[in-house]
């Protein structure tokens, strides 16, 4: 092995061109591969930025190009050369340093390798555990690495447009209370107080607020929190919010700050323009037509109500859900009666999943008649009603769930999902992004047997239905509002309550009683009767933004050191057992 010695590096893997011809210059970086052709041996080094070809001739340099013959994948080089243009016909159009290469005259070996553990080519499928295992490796790879790049690219946008708009990047604790976001806490035992924990923020909520108490006006940080859940593909045990507060404003300000932020954002990443004001829609109206607060409109498939027309059907299924206070809905999939009995029963055996008790279909033919198991419960006339409110025409697919609200728009959700995907609908070029408002305030746990808030407890209630909050609590709105982008929650936030009297109200609501609102929240409490302006925010989920901007159909994709589904750490071995003695200091005594 050599070191460095005098050697700089003049430029990156991806810099050289035409205009570098004869000249003498220094690269660093990586083996990507070797090739020996005749004697004359040529490496694609590799750095973060790209790939240049370095050529060892044995007629130009004997000597380094018999040190060459020893080298492997992924060694680390310096070395020194000439700038060539690449003879006729060997030009790679693919490459950004594809018109040239370099006639090294010095190699210096600054590193060996193992063989890797998995081929480093782009194209090669690697199991996700072994990536995370060797994530280093892992990154090397120009996708993952360009993922990093994108997201360093995005910080950088993202701040500036604050700084801008006058927000103040502030910090908050880590170590801290509880702040009730809907998911379990990361506790972490406190040496010097004995029996007391600090809690992992699962937002900066509180403090956020705090600080517009304290007359900061207008707060932003890109800050990680922490929430112990269940983990899906766009869900981390640790993950990134782009955390906003503001002061003095209503909804109407907070949309315009945020669908900014989204325009440079997407400028500043993709080179692409969005279209603001960005569509809204009610949370009633998207459970209505999509089945779920999220939903993805880059394609129709919408669910369409017919508990009207079948309430008196003579299918006893959907007679009787009716009777019980259920709904039947229904989606028209046009043009899909070619559906074949295989394709029916894994969708019947797939919404079966979300609770679903079966899936009626009817393929309309092209006469119009119904081809179903479930025609012969209806008549002409009732089948008239039901093809006419669905528009069905010859050729269309009809599906219908009948069952509890709950159930029937989460399995039609889930099949117009599942819908879009086997009919290729859903370009991952489009980006429609949807702000879903009027949210309720509270939804009944029936685990809990108590409200419980659909946001958090802060979120300020819509004063016109303040008067429900005794009698019917699951029917008040709250001021809150999700930012959706293609069927994924990107943002969420609200306006805040800032008078404790209403404070006091929605923790009543929430089965908070006084005595363990002053235990949990007293400094919240204590801080609205000193002088709250009204204020309000919003935050992001930076990694879940990063996904669909670099195309990914997982958060890991786009975080340095992710964990897995388990939330365990397979480069560390995190988590991991610790020594008694240190449970001891933290006055732990485990009984395992
Ligand atoms: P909320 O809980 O909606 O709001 O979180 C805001 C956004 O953070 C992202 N997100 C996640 N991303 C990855 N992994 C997770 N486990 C995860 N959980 C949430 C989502 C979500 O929209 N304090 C409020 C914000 C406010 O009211 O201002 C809050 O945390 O994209
Ligand atoms: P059955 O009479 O139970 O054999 O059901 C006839 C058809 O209705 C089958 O295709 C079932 O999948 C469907 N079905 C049964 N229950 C429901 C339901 N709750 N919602 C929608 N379709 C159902």
């Amino acid at each position: 092995m050599e070191s460095m010695g005098e050697l700089r590096r003049s430029h990156s893997c991806n810099e050289l061109g035409i205009d570098h011809i004869d000249e003498e210059i220094t690269l660093m970086g990586w083996i990507l591969r070797r090739r020996d052709h005749g004697g004359v041996i040529f490496i694609d080094l590799r750095d973060r930025w790209g790939i240049t070809q370095i050529v060892f001739n044995p007629e130009l340099n004997s000597e380094e190009h018999a040190k060459a013959h020893a080298l492997r994948s992924e060694w680390v080089l310096a070395v020194k050369g000439r700038v060539s243009p690449r003879p006729e016909g060997m030009v790679n159009e693919n490459l950004k340093t594809g018109a040239i290469e370099v006639m090294v005259n010095e190699l210096r070996i600054l590193n060996v390798s193992k063989t890797p553990p998995f081929p480093l080519d782009e194209d090669v499928e690697v199991s996700d555990n072994l990536r995370l295992q060797y994530r280093y490796l892992d990154l090397r790879r120009p996708g993952m690495a360009n993922n990093l790049i994108m997201r360093h690219k995005a910080c950088q946008a993202l701040r500036s447009y604050l700084n801008g708009e006058n927000f103040l990047e502030i910090e908050t604790p880590f170590l801290t209370r509880s702040t009730p976001e809907g998911a379990r806490d990361y506790l972490v035992p406190s040496r010097v107080n004995a029996g007391k924990f600090y809690a992992l923020p699962q937002s900066p909520q509180l403090f956020k607020q705090l600080l517009m108490v304290a007359g900061m006006d207008r707060y932003y940080q890109i800050v990680k929190c922490f929430r112990d859940e269940d983990l899906r593909a766009d869900r981390q045990p640790e993950f990134t919010q782009v955390d906003m507060e503001l002061s003095f404003v209503r909804e109407e300000d907070i949309y315009r700050i945020a669908e900014g932020l989204m325009t440079s954002l997407f400028v500043a990443t993709r080179d692409i323009e969005l279209k603001t004001p960005f569509p809204r829609m009610t949370y009633d109206e998207a459970v209505a037509r999509f089945g779920t607060d999220k939903p993805d409109t880059r394609f129709a498939l919408e669910l369409i109500s017919l508990t009207d027309v079948v309430k008196d059907c003579g299918f006893k299924v959907f007679r009787t859900v009716v009777e019980k206070g259920g709904l039947v809905k229904s989606i028209n999939a046009k043009g899909c009666a070619t559906f074949s009995r295989k394709d029916l029963d894994d969708l019947t055996g797939y919404v079966g999943n979300f609770g679903a008790k079966g899936l009626a279909w009817v393929k309309v033919k092209e006469d119009g008649e119904w081809q179903s198991p479930i025609a012969k419960f209806f008549t002409e006339q009732e089948r008239a009603d039901m093809s006419a409110t669905l528009d069905a025409q010859p050729g269309d697919l009809l599906f219908f769930v009948a069952d509890a609200p709950a159930i029937v728009h989460q399995a039609l959700s889930e099949l117009r999902l599942e819908l879009a995907r086997r009919l290729a609908m859903v370009d991952k070029n489009t980006f429609d992004f949807l702000w879903v408002t009027d949210f309720p305030l509270l939804e009944y746990d029936h685990e809990q047997k108590r409200h419980t808030a659909v946001h958090h407890p802060f979120t300020l209630p819509v004063e016109e239905d303040m008067a429900l909050l005794d009698s019917d609590p699951g029917k008040v709105r709250s001021r809150a509002y999700d930012l959706v982008l293609n069927g994924t929650e990107i943002g969420g936030g609200s306006l805040r309550i800032h008078q404790k009297d209403m404070q006091d109200k929605v923790f009543a609501a929430l089965g908070i009683d006084a005595e363990e609102a002053a235990d949990k929240f007293d400094f919240l409490l204590k801080a609205l009767e000193l002088g709250a302006p009204p204020h309000g925010g919003i935050a992001f989920g930076l990694d879940r933004l990063m996904m669909i901007l670099t195309g990914r159909d997982s958060i890991r994709d786009v975080i340095a050191f992710p964990k897995t589904q388990k939330a365990t750490c397979p480069l560390t071995d995190a988590p991991a057992g610790v020594a008694r003695k240190q449970l001891t200091e933290l006055h732990l005594r485990p009984d395992w």
